[in-house]
């Protein structure tokens, strides 16, 4: 009898595929500040919200720039503010126009240029423009996989937010009696549906990096002197995140400052960079092809295991870079080669690697 659900793909013998990178992105300043205009034109939605998602054909179901990134552009007139809205995925916000405030799970957070903050899962939130001036922002959500997953789930005007809940007294009685345990005397472990159902709690709260906060203490690593292998700059990092050094659950945004004239070394991990370039110029090299930026674009410069290094030119650059490195490490899936010499390692479950800057700090001292 025919099926048509489900097939057998027989793969005896066949080697593994070859891995093939994905090609980077670049979105111009120019297109960037074009579709900005675009969405102020346009009437006011019912929702309040203009927003276009910038999207890469390459990057498969879901609307993304990379595989498990997506990036939307949001606008807000002065005097505008939109409808609340909750979904299960979290976002890393980073405004690059004007300023407004974003109520998030009732906190108020109110952001200027180049600031950052998150909004974590199923947190209500909307966006509100009390300045005389238009408002843009960038935002990176892991919606783009959860749409892959066909999971993801969005509350438009949901009802007032529900934070969570008072700790509840714990009942033995209601618990399985039996707790996890070990299966025999391995490290296999048995774990009661009571437990399954009632994970520990981890508060994921809106945090807000405020920019000029975060630039005072970047611009010390430029005091790093031109012997620092390592690269300059600082994790967006929430607490929540705990080993997989995050700013959400899936994605780090970090923030660099790069001294005229530096060059990385060519390097590759499997997690995707997403760069916003926000002072400065400079080129990347990426599976052996240069392609050039400038302040205001924003480029896909490593989609996951493309061989990269940037550079900067004759001016200081500063980027913020989201990859998501956080969901790899959760996986074990983090491939990182930080030398292309060596072999890579999985960033928190292998090891990982230091940089020389005990040394570089030591030379750059009077
Ligand atoms: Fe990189």
């Amino acid at each position: 009898m025919e099926r048509s659900e489900y097939r057998f793909v027989d793969h005896t013998g066949a080697p593994a595929p070859a891995h093939r990178p994905a090609e980077p992105v670049v979105i111009p300043r120019e297109a960037i500040e074009a579709e900005v205009e675009r969405l102020a034109g346009r009437p006011r939605p019912d929702n309040g919200r203009r927003v276009s998602a910038i999207v890469n054909p390459a990057s498969g179901p879901g609307e993304a720039l990379a595989p498990g990134i997506a990036v939307s552009l949001s606008v807000l007139l002065p005097g505008e503010r939109t409808r609340p809205v909750r979904h299960n995925s979290s976002q890393v916000n980073f405004c690059i126009r004007g300023r407004g405030t974003a109520v998030v799970a009732g906190r108020r957070i109110d952001y200027e240029q180049y600031d950052a903050w998150n909004t974590p899962p199923w947190a209500v939130y909307e966006h509100v423009n009390d300045s005389d001036e238009l408002h843009a922002r960038l935002t990176y959500s892991n919606s783009a996989l959860l749409e892959k997953m066909n999971v993801h789930v969005v509350e438009e005007s949901p009802a007032a937010a529900a934070g969570p809940g008072p700790a509840e007294d714990t009942d033995e009685s209601a618990a399985s009696p039996f707790g996890t345990f070990r299966l025999g005397g391995s490290d296999a472990h048995l774990m009661p549906y009571e437990k399954l159902i009632n994970p520990d709690v981890v508060e994921v709260a809106p945090l807000h990096w405020p920019w000029k906060r975060v630039k005072a203490e970047l611009d010390k690593l430029a005091a790093l002197g031109p012997s620092y292998a390592g690269r300059r700059l600082y994790l967006l990092f929430h607490p929540a995140t705990g080993r997989t050094n995050g700013t959400t659950q899936n994605f780090f945004a970090t923030i660099t400052i790069r001294p005229p004239d530096i060059a990385d070394r060519a390097h590759r991990h499997t997690a995707a960079a997403i760069n916003y370039f926000f002072a400065g110029s400079g080129d990347s090299i990426v599976e052996g092809k240069r392609y050039e930026w400038k302040a205001g674009d924003l480029m896909l410069t490593a989609p996951g295991w493309a061989v990269h290094r940037h550079a900067s030119h004759g001016e200081a650059v500063y980027e913020l870079t989201i990859q998501d490195s956080p969901l790899n490490i959760a996986m074990g899936s983090l491939l990182w080669q930080e030398d292309l010499k060596r072999p890579p390692e999985a960033l928190g479950l292998t090891g990982g690697f230091a940089t020389n800057r005990a040394d570089a700090a030591a030379r750059g001292r009077p």
